[in-house]
């Protein structure tokens, strides 16, 4: 049940795609929220009794209950980011209000920023301003909460379903310079048997940092060495930038100023920011034909065997703009020879630090957008979407039958259709894997099933501990990718001592690849989520709705990940019996039936415990893999914890193809006496 409001004239984002919605009179909105006028803006706003909990948001911070801080969509690069962060690199406006007598989502489809204020400045109300009256809003009701996350999805469309292959272990850093550096990356595991599917290439692969350029000296045959590499089973996956460098002679530059697909300044001159090559130029994303042109762009890969990307700085991130770095150089002229004191020594820094990202170069640069220019901070959040839409649109055309790997940094709701997204920069700290584990379901809220965190931290150093904890939670999350920044200590698995605690842990993934895959598959088919938090599965139990660090996998199991340092356990909340199953290896297990209530649970480094709801199954590969292709996903192994007859629905199909409806690829399997 949807209820759809419009005021003023809200800008068509392209996030929905239902076309049976009819706006619903305004006089229904007060069931829900009140609104008024602000500064030049809109509020819409509730109270909350104290125990509602709000859900939503996707890609934040903080609790997967979001109440008690200020959030704002606003898409934003912030690899250090802290849990006084208002935004992260997605907009998702989405939240779900689970009350004590109603629950409502709440869907604003709104392209500039939003303040999500949920209990911050009055505990007990929540508040959600935009900057403007044109806004078009969307109430869903449901019988229980994931029904009401279905209503989005018919809302907003299918999620993105990846290739099977996607769902293999990914090695990546920023810095593999050379092919023979891949190849060694390739060698290092093979040679010690932990699983691999892809290798990702940063943007070292290119020639000077331009997109769709390799640089022909440090990868030569480019086509040849990625042959060679799914000749051992590996994906390479190239990054692909939101800047196009300018620089004469490169074809994408040039074809870009003579198709006038770039974005403008006010005065009409391509607007020109700095990003890792230096000067760039934004394609216009928004624009139709740039959009297309853009999209096209990626036939120069994919016509070299690639068969996977990801989407980068599309917030977009602007190092600086040429603009606002000379108004910079001019003021800093003031502070030279002077005495710095706690004022002026703030300020030159503030000066110095907000030279990236800065709010101001948000407003220099304009799009075309269906007939009209618009200033780009109030279509900012749609920028990473639409890079996105034109890559999954170009694959449409270009391989209607194939999949196509797709995932993007920055993204809008709408987004979830064309591509996953990485949860962004984080930092190789215990506290941003319990950050990860709590964005994971509510990303899924927001269409994003394919999803994942890089995988022991991106910035700043590991520890062998942590990435271990790190991938036994990675191990159940669709996008499983170790990726660390240049500069940092490296991350491949293999440098660690313990090599054979590792190997189990990947190895284990691969064997639990059926049930993932299938699940997955269902959550996509059914607008469903694959991950939730515990309290919509038991929605009448208090205790389940506190739990903050365990989620349920799919419809039969619950993970309870440890994610602090020198913990050899940790305590588990069960909402009911479960069978405990402890995998020291795909093979190597050990049951126990626990009943319901809090437990403590020994999970030593190297052994990862999921949690059997009853009557349900798990199914799991006999035999696992080296890479995906390698996994047998017929001969199943069913975990069961049953007191008479379960039966579970188990989707199987090639994984390439895009026959998802076909009902042959559903059987049941039954398990029990
Ligand atoms: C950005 C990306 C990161 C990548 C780096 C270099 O920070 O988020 O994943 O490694 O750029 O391309």
């Amino acid at each position: 049940m949807v209820k759809w409001f419009i005021f003023g004239k809200p800008l068509h984002t392209g996030a929905v795609t239902a076309v049976d919605v009819k706006e619903s009179d305004r006089e229904l909105l007060k069931n829900y929220l009140e609104w008024e006028e602000t500064d030049g803006g809109l509020c819409f706003s509730c109270r909350m009794k104290k125990k509602d909990a709000v859900y939503g948001l996707g890609e934040n911070v903080r609790g997967i209950n979001k109440r008690g801080w200020i959030y704002e969509s606003n898409c934003s690069d912030d690899p250090f980011h802290r849990e006084d962060k208002r935004s992260l690199y997605g907009a998702h406006n989405f939240i779900i209000l689970a009350g004590e007598d109603r629950q409502f989502g709440l869907f604003i489809d709104h392209a500039g920023k939003l303040v999500f204020d949920i209990g911050y400045t009055e505990t007990d109300r929540l508040a959600v301003t935009a900057p403007d009256r044109d806004v078009s809003l969307y109430v869903l009701e449901g019988e229980s909460l994931t029904d009401i996350v279905g209503g989005l999805r018919r809302l907003t469309g299918r999620s993105y379903i990846p290739p099977k292959w996607a769902f293999g272990y990914g090695q990546s850093r920023w810095s593999y310079m050379t092919a023979d550096e891949v190849r060694r990356v390739a060698k290092e595991h093979r040679e010690r048997g932990i699983p691999l599917d892809s290798i990702y290439l940063d943007i070292d692969y290119m020639e000077r940092y331009k997109d769709f350029t390799v640089n022909g000296d440090s990868f030569p045959g480019f086509g040849k060495f990625v042959e060679e590499m799914r000749g051992q089973g590996i994906h390479l996956v190239p990054i692909i930038d939101a800047g196009v460098k300018i620089e004469e002679g490169y074809d994408v530059y040039e074809e870009g100023v003579a198709g006038n697909y770039f974005c403008k300044t006010q005065d009409g001159r391509n607007f020109t920011a700095g990003v890792w090559p230096g000067r760039v130029h934004f394609p216009d994303m928004l624009k139709e034909e740039a959009r297309k042109w853009f999209g096209g762009k990626y036939k120069v890969l994919l016509d070299e065997g690639i068969e996977g990307f990801w989407n980068d700085m599309n917030e977009p991130a602007i190092f600086y703009s040429e603009e606002h770095l000379q108004e910079v150089w001019e003021q800093m002229e003031d502070y030279r020879g002077k005495n710095l004191d706690i004022n002026s020594f703030f300020a030159l820094k503030d000066l110095i630090t907000g030279i990236s990202n800065n709010e101001g170069d948000y407003q220099r640069f304009y799009h075309e957008y269906e007939g009209e220019t618009i200033r780009h901070d109030k279509v900012h959040n749609l920028f990473g979407f639409y890079m996105t839409r034109a890559a999954g649109e170009a694959f449409d055309r270009l391989c209607p039958d194939k999949r196509i790997l797709m995932y993007s940094r920055s993204s809008y709701i709408g987004m979830h259709r064309y591509g996953g997204i990485w949860m962004g920069d984080n930092l190789s700290w215990w506290s941003h894997i319990l950050l990860n584990i709590r964005m994971l379901p509510s990303l899924n809220m927001c269409g994003f099933l394919y999803t994942g965190a890089d995988l022991g931290g991106f910035g700043a150093d590991v520890t062998e501990d942590m990435l271990l904890r790190w991938l036994e939670f990675g191990i159940f999350t669709p996008l499983m990718r170790n990726h660390s920044a240049m500069g940092t200590r490296r991350q491949e698995v293999y440098r660690f001592g313990d090599t054979e605690a590792f190997r189990r842990i990947i190895g284990l993934r691969y064997g639990l690849l059926p049930y993932i895959y299938s699940e997955y598959m269902k959550a996509a088919l059914g607008d469903n989520m694959y991950a939730k938090p515990l309290s919509f599965l038991y929605p009448g139990d208090e205790r389940a709705k506190e739990v903050e660090d365990q989620l349920m996998i799919g419809e039969s199991i619950m993970v309870a990940p440890v994610y602090e340092q020198n913990k050899t356990g940790r305590y588990v909340y069960l909402p009911e019996t479960m069978k405990m199953i402890r995998f020291r290896s795909l093979t190597d297990r050990e049951e126990q039936v626990l009943p319901a209530g809090d437990h403590y649970v020994k999970i030593p480094l190297d052994e990862v415990v999921v949690f059997l709801r009853p009557d349900h199954i798990l199914p799991i590969a006999e035999k696992g893999g080296q890479n995906v292709e390698e996994v047998d996903f017929e001969n199943l192994t069913l975990l069961h914890f049953t007191q008479t007859q379960s039966e579970y629905e188990y989707y199987h199909d090639d994984g390439y193809t895009k026959d998802y409806d076909n009902p042959a690829h559903r059987t049941m399997l039954r398990a029990g006496c």
